[in-house]
């Protein structure tokens, strides 16, 4: 049998410095990385070379890809035993995605949904940034060889697409990059917007009151739930016909553990006041001390850069490794 001290798993993920995180990302990102980090050895990082497919400016940009470092911290994911960066710090990506880029088709990834809904979101800067992004993604991934890559619904098809890059890559050169596998929690896998339930909660969303993001005071998360678009049935049940209910559901057990029955026998009778009341509090409760770790490390400039540049040394070891390799494979000339 295998020691498991010798074989851990490499878990590894990124999330984009676009915009303060949301709920979205909590419940289905950050949390599984949270619980996954315990056991594993874990690559977490800023996906800020992504945040450039549409316009920042300079100033924003580098604000809230230090700030968005500051939240991988403070949701405890231990920059001492496992790697904390941002991505930009480690050229190799830019690299390894180049080389890729030359083993991804054209067609392939012109089928990604997120491609094209981000060309129409973006319809007056449709750059080729924006389309060669998900190959960046399966150089982030494929450089570290990692395992298990935990990332909400809307991240599959980009990670499909990851698999099958390297499975080509490696039945043309033989092995050489660990094929990953996407780890999508059942539950708060895809939370959706409180305004358009039909559409996935997004930091981006111009409309605010659409998303629930880390930093919202108690009183701003409980009024944009008591505002969450639901129906008229007035009934709390889980049911297909009713987006904006099962939204808030999933949100009250993501918070408290509850399965969907609990969920309808605590509410029944009741209505939706009592219920996004619940929601609410709930969601306060969860986000509250997450959010006050997160203003005690802001304050300290000094440790955040010290993770990130020890985080960046650590990744940059890996991915050198990775690089040289498929450089050898491919047949640049070394010297
Ligand atoms: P990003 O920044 O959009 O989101 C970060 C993580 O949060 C998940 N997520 C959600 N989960 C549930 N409901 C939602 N409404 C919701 N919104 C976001 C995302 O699925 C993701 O797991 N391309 C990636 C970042 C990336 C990456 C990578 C991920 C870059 N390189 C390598 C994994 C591996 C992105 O834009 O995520």
């Amino acid at each position: 049998m295998e020691n498991a001290a010798e074989k851990r798993n490499v878990v590894l993920s990124f999330v984009q410095s676009s915009g303060t995180p949301t709920i979205g990302n909590y419940f289905g990102a950050f949390k599984n990385w949270h619980d996954m980090a315990v056991e594993n050895d874990c690559i977490f990082g800023v996906a800020d070379l992504h945040a450039i497919t549409v316009r920042n400016t300079p100033a924003d940009l580098r604000r809230r890809s230090m700030e968005m470092y500051a939240w991988l911290l403070a949701l405890g994911l231990e920059p001492e035993k496992n790697i904390v960066f941002l991505q930009s710090h480690v050229p190799e990506h830019s690299q390894l995605a180049w080389i890729l880029n030359c083993y991804a088709q054209f067609g392939e990834a012109s089928r990604m949904t997120q491609f094209k809904d981000k060309s129409r979101q973006h319809a007056d800067n449709v750059n080729v940034g924006l389309f060669t992004y998900p190959i960046l993604m399966a150089a982030d991934i494929l450089l570290y060889n990692a395992d298990q890559v935990p990332v909400g619904d809307d991240q599959r098809q980009h990670l499909e697409l990851a698999r099958d890059i390297a499975e080509r890559f490696n039945g043309i050169y033989g092995e050489t990059f660990r094929v990953p596998a996407p780890y999508i929690g059942k539950k708060g896998a895809k939370i959706l917007s409180l305004q358009e339930p039909e559409k996935k909660m997004s930091k981006s969303d111009p409309n605010t009151k659409a998303f629930i993001s880390l930093t919202d005071p108690d009183d701003v998360i409980a009024k944009k739930i008591k505002s969450a678009v639901t129906d008229s049935e007035a009934t709390v049940r889980y049911a297909g016909n009713k987006p904006g209910v099962n939204n808030l559901m999933t949100l009250y057990s993501c918070c408290t553990g509850k399965d969907f029955d609990a969920i309808e026998a605590e509410f029944a009778g009741r209505g939706y006041g009592d219920f996004k009341a619940a929601v609410a509090e709930a969601v306060v409760e969860e986000l509250r001390p997450l959010r006050n770790e997160h203003e005690r490390i802001m304050k300290d400039k000094a440790y955040i850069e010290k993770c990130a540049s020890e985080g960046a040394q650590k990744a940059e070891y890996l991915a050198r490794r990775t690089l040289r390799k498929v450089m050898k494979k491919v047949g640049f000339y070394q010297v």
